[in-house]
């Protein structure tokens, strides 16, 4: 029989869509039966279980799923013992101390023997005890944004994303204890033909991830100009330059990254480049 790679997603949620569009982006296209917990795919030897969040680090770790999609948050909450593969870039949150708006905040003393509700009871404990506050944490498994309103707690400690669940129950984040993004997590000592299968995986999701971290860009420029806008432009290994019909001008191609675009875009216009087009990259090889 053909050895399949089993990884645990989430069933639905904030890290479901993104998980299932970085897969689509890669090839690998899941059948999946309304209702299903269990999809397989045509085109990639692998199997996935759809989760609970709060279910995948200890599937993982326990070898029921050989890998899995989780937020970092539910990972370090949790404790197992897992590897983290690689982060993925989606599902940033944080996880921080919220209050009732109108109430006065001048530091973390403010939480010392205060009730606070949470589903991250570990990552809370370990970060007041990292800054020396005792409080009472009251763990509670959802909807934590509506404890202090019913006067179960006095504050919050959850995770903040847009911020708009804070704003609809008039808490205001004041404190950031970590930050959070999704993570490809594997299980210690995974079997050498599924190591080989994850190998192939990474090797999809890096080309899938440089693609749309990246741009192409092509601009004509002024021969004499051409060797300021080289310096400017990295580039994969250094940039395609080639004349135009036009003599005395040149085309020049290259890949630029999206944090430093609009940087690197000012800079071309400044030292002459015109007719600079921008085009998305489908898949980057590197
Ligand atoms: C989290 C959290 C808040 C909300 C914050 O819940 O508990 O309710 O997201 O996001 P916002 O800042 O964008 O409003 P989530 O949707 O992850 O569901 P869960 O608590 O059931 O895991
Ligand atoms: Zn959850």
């Amino acid at each position: 029989m053909e050895t399949k790679i089993r990884i645990a997603l989430q069933k639905k949620g904030r890290l479901n869509e993104d998980s299932m569009k970085l897969f689509k982006e890669a090839g690998i296209k899941f059948s999946v039966g309304s209702g299903k917990l269990v999809a397989s795919s045509a085109s990639f030897p692998i199997e996935v279980l759809f989760l609970r969040d709060d279910d995948i680090p200890q599937t993982v770790a326990d070898g029921v799923a050989d890998i899995g999609i989780v937020g970092e948050n539910e990972m370090y909450e949790k404790g197992f013992d897992v590897d983290v593969v690689r982060k993925l870039g989606f599902g940033k949150c944080r996880l921080s101390l919220a209050i009732p708006k109108a109430l006065e905040y001048e530091g973390l003393k403010w939480f010392e023997g205060k009730k606070i509700a949470t589903s991250y009871p570990n990552i809370l404990k370990d970060y007041f005890s990292k800054k020396g506050i005792n409080a009472d944490i009251h763990e509670i498994a959802g909807s934590v944004e509506i404890a202090p309103g019913i006067g179960l707690a006095d504050a919050i400690f959850d995770i903040v994303s847009s911020g708009s669940t804070l704003v609809a129950n008039r808490l205001k984040e004041v404190d950031v204890a970590m930050h959070s993004e999704a993570v490809l997590i594997a299980k210690k000592g995974l079997e050498p033909e599924k190591q080989e299968l994850l190998d192939q995986l990474l090797f999809r999701l890096n080309a899938v991830q440089a693609a749309s971290s990246n741009k192409y860009v092509l601009l004509n420029a002024p021969n004499d100009k051409v060797d300021d806008i080289v310096k400017i432009l990295p580039g994969m290994k250094s940039p395609t330059v080639l004349p135009l019909a036009d003599k005395g001008w040149s085309s020049i191609h290259s890949v630029i990254s999206e944090k430093e675009f609009w940087d690197v875009i000012d800079k071309l216009k400044a030292n002459g480049a015109q007719g600079i087009l921008i085009i998305p990259i489908e898949k980057m090889i590197l």
